[in-house]
């Protein structure tokens, strides 16, 4: 048997190029391994946060429900005693000024209850810019008074999705109301939507992609992992509750959408919608 090194040689090439190939696999896979991580940890912690959600709406439907019903007994014993002829016009009008502030107090509990209270969808083929147009609607008073310019691009041929109209309506509103406050000596509104696969795993899902940008203030980049959150705000009190996008994103996500921001300091920032189109399926 012939044994020469340039035999040996012609013998170790293919054993370098099956380790250089097992290296090349080897990274990839740790590549891959790491993102799948990464997927991982953002999906806690976005669990944790739906959490909190779900922790925060019991408490406030607990709250109202406790604060409820002794008004409601309150407001019961007012309506006998303004029944009562034998009080002065005086004090029945004390007490109809008790009564009427306990039905407001009433009412607000009740809202409250219905906000805590997560909806279920009624999903319906749905036009993003009639939704759209519907929510802006609202906002022209205030976008002419601050001085915003207000531009709409929707691809004509844009499909129609598989949405709750009131719902994504009301995370319309609470983007467009963000944009206005970041824009207070006016600016560029603009609202665009064209039909786009699903992002990241849901690639395969046909769907709408809904951009509203402004040009106002930005966020800056420490900031912006927390604007989801719950009672994150920047804003003075008696301004901001810091609900607005924890509420636009659990809508979004309930539709099994996606809802992300990019931003810059002092150039503006863009929010990103994305949600499934109607299917027979839907
Ligand atoms: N378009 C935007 N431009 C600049 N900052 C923004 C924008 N949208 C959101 N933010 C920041 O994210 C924070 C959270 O927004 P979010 O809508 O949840 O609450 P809020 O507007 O402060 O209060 P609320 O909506 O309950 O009245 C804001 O306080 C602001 O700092
Ligand atoms: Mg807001």
């Amino acid at each position: 048997m012939k044994t020469s090194g340039g035999n040996n040689r012609v013998h170790c090439r293919p054993q370098e190029d099956t380790i250089r190939e097992t290296t090349q696999d080897l990274k990839q896979r740790k590549e891959e391994l790491s993102q799948v991580n990464e997927r991982l940890v953002g999906d806690q912690r976005e669990l944790l946060r739906q959490q909190r959600l779900a922790v925060l709406g019991k408490l406030v439907a607990t709250m109202a429900h406790k604060i409820g019903t002794p008004l409601t007994a309150i407001s019961g014993h007012l309506q006998l005693l303004l029944e009562d002829s034998q009080l002065s016009p005086e004090v029945q009008q004390r007490v109809r000024i008790i009564f009427q502030q306990t039905h407001r107090l009433n009412t607000v509990m009740q809202d409250l209850l219905n906000f805590a209270r997560t909806p279920t969808l009624s999903l319906e083929p749905v036009s993003i810019p009639q939704c759209l147009d519907q929510a802006m609607q609202l906002f022209l008073p205030i976008l002419e008074k601050q001085g915003i310019q207000l531009k709409t691009h929707y691809v004509s041929s844009l499909p129609l999705s598989s949405a709750d109209f009131p719902q994504i309506q009301e995370a319309f509103n609470n983007l467009i109301d963000n944009a206005i406050d970041a824009m207070p000596d006016g600016g560029h509104l603009t609202v665009s939507a064209w039909p786009q696969h699903g992002p990241g795993t849901l690639d395969h899902e046909p769907g709408i992609c809904i951009e509203i940008r402004d040009t106002g203030t930005g966020i800056p980049p420490e900031l912006l992992e927390s604007i989801f959150q719950p009672f994150f705000t920047t804003k003075g009190l008696g301004e901001g509750t810091g609900l607005g996008l924890a509420i636009a994103s659990e809508i979004v996500q309930q539709h099994n959408g996606k809802l992300t921001a990019q931003s810059d300091v002092g150039n503006g920032t863009n929010f990103l919608m994305w949600l499934p189109s109607w299917t027979e399926r839907t």
